[in-house]
C-alpha cells in the first residue's frame, strides 16, 4: 500500500511537473507569437536548403541570407559542419527582428559521418538494444556537428525490392518494423530533447510510401484501410507512441489524396486518433508536387496542406509565397497559420534553442566526437550483426588464416560504395575496403591476392545513373576478358576464392528503382567462371535491396549478404569471414526467387485455392515457385541451432489469462553463436482473411557450443487483436496456431484456443 501510494505520488509529481513545463512553454510561445507579424509566422514554416551539400531533389533556395535576416526561414537542411551552421545561426540571431533561432536538419539516416550499414542491413540484426544505441551514437555525432534534427527513422513497410528505397527501411514486417521504429526514436531523442547530444527524430514517410505501385519511386499507392491499419501503419504509430517529435509526409497519395494535403491522414488519424503533438513537415517539394497530383495551383495546394495539418513546407516555398494572400482572401484563417507556427516554435523550444541558440555549435565537441575511434567501433559492431549468411556448404567458413585467398570482384577493393545510399555526410574515402579489412584482421602473414575481375556493370547507362553523386561504377580501361583472365589466374593459385560483388551504392536508394534486380551480367559472368575453376567460392554480396540470386549462387560454397555496410565495412566483413564473429543476421525482407513473383513476403494470405502441385487450378506460377528463395527471418550461422519440445502452459487463453510458450533451443554445433528465436501466430478462422502467419515476438540470444536453453514467450489476448472491417481493434475467440522457429518457414507448431 505504502509502495502504491509512493508510486502514485511520484506519478502525480511527474505529471504535475510535466504540466508545469507545458504551461511554461505555452506562455513563452504565446508571448512570442503575439509579437510576430504574419510574414514572420509564415517564415517559420519555411524549411529550405541552400544546396551547399548534396541536394536530394532539383530545387535549392536562393537569397538564403536575406531570407533568414528578414525572418522568412524556420530552418535549414543540407548545411553540414559547425562552421557553416554557425554562420547561418548568426544571421538569424544578429539580423532578424525577433532573433528566433533556426532548426538545422539533415538526413542522418544510418549514422552521420561515421556511417553505419544501410537501415535494411541494420534491421537484419534484430537487435533493438543495439539499434537504439546506434541511433544515440548517431545523434551524439550529428549534434556535435551542429545538427538538431534527423530526418529518420524511415519506417515504410516495403515488400517490393524493385523499389530502391527498401534500403532505407526495416523491411516487410510491421511487428519488427515497429520495434525498430520505437528503438530508433528513443535512441535519437534520448531522455530529453534539451540534452546537447539528442535531437529531433522525424518518422517518415507518412504514409504508405513503401507501397508504390510497381516499385517505381514516387508512384501512386492504393490500398484498403484494413491493410493500412493492420500492416502498413503500425511502425509509424510505434514511433508516435515512442514520442517522436516530428513526422514527414510522403510523396504519394493515400486513398486518392496526396499525403501532404491529406486531412484524414495528418489530422484525423495522426493527431486526433493517435494523439501526435509534434510538428509535421512535408517531404522535399512534396507540397509543390500536389500541383502535379492535379490538386490545383500552388496556392490551392498550400491551402489544402495547411488545412490538412501540415506545419512546415520543405523546399517548395509554397507557404511562403502564397499563404499571406490566401489569408487576405479569407481562404484560410490566422488560426491555421498560428497552429503551424506554434508547432515549429515548440520544436525549437524543446531543443532548448531559445535558451541557447548555439547549443549544438561547439567545435571542440565536433573535433572529439565526429568519426571518433569509439564511433567506428560501434559501426563495426553494428555492421557484423547485420550480415546474413544465406548459404554455407562444407564448412568453407570461417576461413583459416593460413589459407591462400584470391580476393576477387569489383567491390573487393573499393571505397566508393562501402557507405551505401543516403550517406549525405559520410566521406567514402574514410571507409575501409574489404582488401584492407582482410589484411587488418587476417594478419601480416596473410597470403592474399587481389583482382578486380569485372566491372560492377558494363552498362554505360546504368553506370552514368549510379555515378550522380561521385564515382561509384568505375568502368575499367581493360577489356572484360583481360580482367576475367587475371581473376581466374589468381583463383587457380589460391585455396579459396572470396568474390565480392553486388550493386553500387546508388543503384538503390531514392529514385533508384530497378526492374531487373539480378546481379549485373558482368558479375554473373565472373562468378560462373570462378565456379568453373573448381575452387571453393565464397560470394560476398553488397546490395541495397534483396536481389534475385537464382542462377547466380548455385555454384557458390558460401554466400554472405553484407548490404552496404558503412565506414567499417571491410573490417566487419573480415571479422565474420575469419570467424572472429559468427554471423547471426536474419532477413527482414524476403529474397524473391524471381522478379515475376513480386510482391513475395512471408505473411501472405492463403487463397481460396491454396497451392497444390497436383491441381492445375490452384494458386501458382507455371514457371516459378510461390515461395521466396530466402524467406523472411532466414539466416544461417557457422554453428547449428536445433529447436525442440514446443510446449504451451495451457491449451487456451482468455482476456484475463495469458499462455506461456516454451521451446528448447540447442546449439548443436561446435562454435558459440547467436540466434534469433521467432514467434509467429495464425488466426485459424477470422472475420477478415488473415495472413498465414504474423510475427508476434522475437528474442536474440547467445548460446555456447553444445548449450541448450529454454526460451519463453507469453501470449496475451491483446497480441491476437487485429483491425476488423469496421477498423475496430479486436480479437475473435477461436483456434490459433502458435509457431516458433529460426525463420518464418521452418517452425514448430501448437494450437491454442482463445476463449
Ligand atoms: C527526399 C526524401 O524523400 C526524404 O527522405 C529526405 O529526408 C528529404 N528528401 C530531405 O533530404
Amino acid at each position: 500500500m505504502k509502495k502504491l501510494l509512493a508510486f502514485l505520488t511520484l506519478g502525480f509529481i511527474t505529471i504535475a511537473s510535466l504540466h508545469a513545463q507545458d504551461q511554461k512553454m505555452n506562455a513563452f510561445i504565446n508571448a512570442l507569437i503575439s509579437k510576430m507579424t504574419v510574414d514572420e509566422k509564415i517564415g517559420q514554416l519555411n524549411l529550405i536548403t541552400p544546396g551547399s551539400d548534396i541536394p536530394t531533389g532539383s530545387v535549392v533556395s536562393t537569397n538564403v541570407e536575406k531570407k533568414i535576416a528578414e525572418g522568412n526561414v524556420g530552418g535549414l537542411f543540407g548545411v553540414i559542419g559547425t562552421e557553416k551552421v554557425k554562420q547561418a545561426q548568426d544571421i538569424a540571431m544578429q539580423k532578424s527582428r525577433l532573433k528566433i533561432p533556426l532548426l538545422f536538419g539533415s538526413d542522418v539516416i544510418h549514422g552521420h559521418k561515421t556511417t553505419f550499414p544501410i537501415p535494411l542491413g541494420i534491421s537484419c540484426s534484430w537487435d533493438t538494444a543495439l539499434i537504439r544505441f546506434g541511433a544515440s551514437v548517431a545523434a551524439n555525432e550529428a549534434t556535435a556537428d551542429g545538427l538538431n534534427w534527423a530526418f529518420s527513422p524511415m519506417v515504410d513497410i516495403a515488400r517490393d525490392p524493385r523499389w530502391g528505397r527498401v534500403s532505407e527501411g526495416s523491411g516487410e514486417d510491421p511487428f519488427l518494423g515497429s520495434a525498430i521504429a520505437s528503438a530508433m526514436v528513443k535512441g535519437y531523442q534520448g531522455n530529453s530533447l534539451a540534452d546537447k547530444n539528442t535531437l529531433l527524430a522525424c518518422v517518415k514517410h507518412f504514409a504508405l510510401y513503401g507501397a508504390a505501385e510497381g516499385g517505381r519511386d514516387y508512384n501512386s499507392v492504393d490500398m484498403t484501410k484494413m491493410k493500412m491499419y493492420n500492416e502498413y501503419l503500425p511502425p509509424y504509430k510505434a514511433a508516435v507512441d515512442a514520442g517522436v517529435a516530428t513526422v514527414m509526409s510522403s510523396f504519394n497519395d493515400v486513398d486518392g489524396v496526396p499525403a501532404t494535403g491529406n486531412k484524414w491522414l495528418l489530422t484525423d488519424l495522426l493527431r486526433t486518433q493517435w494523439g501526435f503533438k509534434g510538428m509535421i513537415v512535408s517531404d522535399y517539394t512534396s507540397l509543390g508536387e500536389m500541383v502535379n497530383h492535379r490538386q490545383g495551383n500552388i496556392s490551392e495546394a498550400s491551402i489544402k496542406a495547411i488545412k490538412a495539418g501540415l506545419d512546415m513546407d520543405m523546399v517548395t516555398e509554397g507557404y511562403w509565397g502564397t499563404l499571406k494572400k490566401s489569408l487576405q482572401e479569407k481562404m484560410i484563417s490566422i488560426t491555421d497559420i498560428d497552429r503551424a507556427c506554434r508547432m515549429v516554435l515548440e520544436a525549437k523550444y524543446k531543443l532548448g534553442l531559445f535558451e541557447d541558440p548555439y547549443r549544438y555549435i561547439d567545435p571542440t565537441r565536433a573535433a572529439k566526437e565526429v568519426l571518433s575511434e569509439s564511433n567506428r567501433v560501434v559501426a563495426r559492431k553494428i555492421a557484423r550483426e547485420s550480415f546474413v549468411l544465406l548459404k554455407h556448404n562444407n564448412k568453407t567458413l570461417p576461413l583459416k588464416r593460413a589459407t591462400s585467398i584470391a580476393l576477387v570482384g569489383p567491390l573487393a577493393n573499393d571505397k566508393n560504395n562501402m557507405l551505401g545510399t543516403w550517406a549525405v555526410s559520410g566521406d567514402p574515402q574514410k571507409s575501409v575496403p574489404v582488401m584492407d579489412g582482410m589484411k587488418n584482421v587476417g594478419g601480416s602473414s596473410l597470403n592474399i591476392r587481389y583482382a578486380k575481375g569485372a566491372n560492377i556493370t558494363d552498362d554505360p547507362n546504368l553506370a552514368r545513373q549510379a555515378n550522380v553523386f561521385g564515382l561509384r561504377v568505375d568502368i575499367d580501361k581493360r577489356s572484360a576478358d583481360e580482367m576475367l583472365q587475371e581473376a581466374l589466374s589468381i583463383a587457380r593459385q589460391s585455396d579459396v576464392v572470396v568474390a565480392v560483388v553486388g550493386e553500387a551504392s546508388e543503384m538503390s536508394g531514392e529514385a533508384a528503382s530497378r526492374s531487373d534486380i539480378t546481379l549485373p551480367a558482368s558479375e554473373q559472368k565472373l562468378l560462373q567462371a570462378l565456379y568453373a575453376t573448381g575452387k571453393p567460392v565464397v560470394v560476398v554480396i553488397m546490395s541495397g535491396r534483396p536481389l534475385v540470386l537464382t542462377g547466380s549462387i548455385e555454384g557458390a560454397a558460401a554466400v554472405l549478404q553484407t548490404w552496404h555496410a558503412g565506414t567499417e565495412a571491410g573490417n566487419a566483413i573480415a571479422d565474420v569471414l575469419f570467424g572472429d564473429v559468427n554471423p547471426s543476421g536474419k532477413l527482414s525482407m524476403s529474397f524473391p526467387y524471381s522478379v515475376g513473383q513480386i510482391p513475395v513476403y512471408y505473411s501472405q494470405k492463403r487463397t481460396g485455392r491454396p497451392i497444390d502441385p497436383n491441381n492445375k487450378f490452384s494458386t501458382k506460377y507455371l514457371d516459378a515457385p510461390n515461395e521466396a528463395l530466402f524467406p523472411f527471418g532466414y539466416g544461417l550461422s557457422y554453428t547449428n541451432f536445433v529447436y525442440s519440445d514446443l510446449k504451451l502452459s495451457s491449451s487456451s487463453l482468455s482476456k484475463s489469462q495469458s499462455v506461456d510458450v516454451e521451446v528448447i533451443l540447442t546449439n548443436a554445433g561446435s562454435l558459440d553463436g547467436a540466434e534469433v528465436v521467432q514467434l509467429y501466430v495464425l488466426d485459424q478462422v477470422r472475420s477478415i482473411t488473415p495472413p498465414e502467419k504474423e510475427l508476434k515476438g522475437f528474442q536474440k540470444l547467445m548460446l555456447k557450443a553444445g548449450e541448450s536453453k529454454t526460451i519463453k514467450f507469453t501470449i496475451t489476448e491483446s497480441m491476437l487483436r487485429f483491425y476488423n472491417a469496421d477498423l475496430k481493434h479486436i480479437s475473435e475467440p477461436g483456434m490459433f496456431t502458435v509457431m516458433v522457429g529460426g525463420n518464418s518457414k521452418d517452425v514448430l507448431m501448437k494450437d491454442v484456443e482463445l476463449k
